[in-house]
């Protein structure tokens, strides 16, 4: 148990530079009270002892401003950095070396039953406010950027952002769009609708006019940000 507990705290000194001594990390980490208070409810929960578990953890959010459902699973140095604000369901499960900051969410989207919170792979961090919801994976080595809404599977070596969240960067290479519907954003599909638009007018007034439709000029910043993420 000490181990762990050392692990814990130099996990934190690892990932932390405002951390300056292991002294100051264990006083005042809410994060790591959390965790602490987590392990211990979690051997309840694992003994039967699920209302007792239940009751503390709640004792623990009061004090913490973190809230970790006794039945979730959570692996080794866990880091939760800031922490207010920060809710785990009971199915989720954390791999190793898992990064949280302030405001995140690993929940359920509220359709789902059983295991209905996600899973989140070894070495992820997860951005301020990022809601990762429902039963779905995220893969090891992932980057979730603050504020996003993950709401499927996220490949491994993978950084999301956005919301709904897409994938920006894949095993260290920009992913280039060529789908609107892979953002699954309703604005971006409208906007690709507009771009075609204006394309077939632009065709269209040009075979009135009879002559050739003139290359893009650099006002046209739509049309051109379009035709080239999206290849339209
Ligand atoms: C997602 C993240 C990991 C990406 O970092 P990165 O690899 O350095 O990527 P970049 O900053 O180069 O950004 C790449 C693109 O994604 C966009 N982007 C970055 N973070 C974003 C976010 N959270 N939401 C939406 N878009 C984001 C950038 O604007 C940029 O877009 P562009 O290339 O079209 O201009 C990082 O931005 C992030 O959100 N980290 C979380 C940090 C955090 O929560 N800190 C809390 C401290 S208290």
């Amino acid at each position: 148990m000490f181990a762990s507990m050392r692990e814990d705290v130099a996990a934190v000194k690892d990932r932390d530079p405002a951390a300056r001594s292991s002294l100051e990390v264990v006083l005042l980490y809410s994060g790591l009270h959390a965790l602490w208070a987590y392990r211990f409810h979690h051997w309840l929960w694992i003994h039967g002892w699920r209302f007792l578990a239940r009751a503390l953890s709640q004792l623990s959010r009061w004090t913490t401003g973190i809230e970790i459902h006794p039945g979730a699973q959570i692996g080794r140095r866990f880091f939760i950095d800031h922490g207010m604000g920060v809710v785990i369901g009971e199915t989720a499960i954390v791999g190793d070396d898992v990064t949280l900051y302030q405001g995140v969410t690993l929940g359920g989207t509220g359709k789902e039953t059983g295991k209905r919170h996600p899973t989140i792979g070894s070495n992820v961090v997860i951005g301020a406010g990022a809601k990762v919801l429902g039963n779905i994976v995220v893969g090891e080595n992932c980057r979730i950027g603050s504020g996003s809404v993950v709401l499927r599977d996220v490949p491994e070596n993978s950084t999301v952002v956005g919301v709904p969240g897409h994938i920006i960067f894949r095993a260290g290479k920009r992913v280039v769009i060529t789908d609107p519907k892979q953002i699954n954003d309703p604005l971006s599909e409208a906007l690709a609708a507009v771009a075609t638009e204006v394309k077939a007018l632009k065709e269209e007034v040009r075979q009135l006019q009879g002559r050739e439709l003139a290359p893009t000029n650099g006002n046209d910043k739509l049309q051109q940000a379009i035709e080239i993420d999206y290849q339209i």
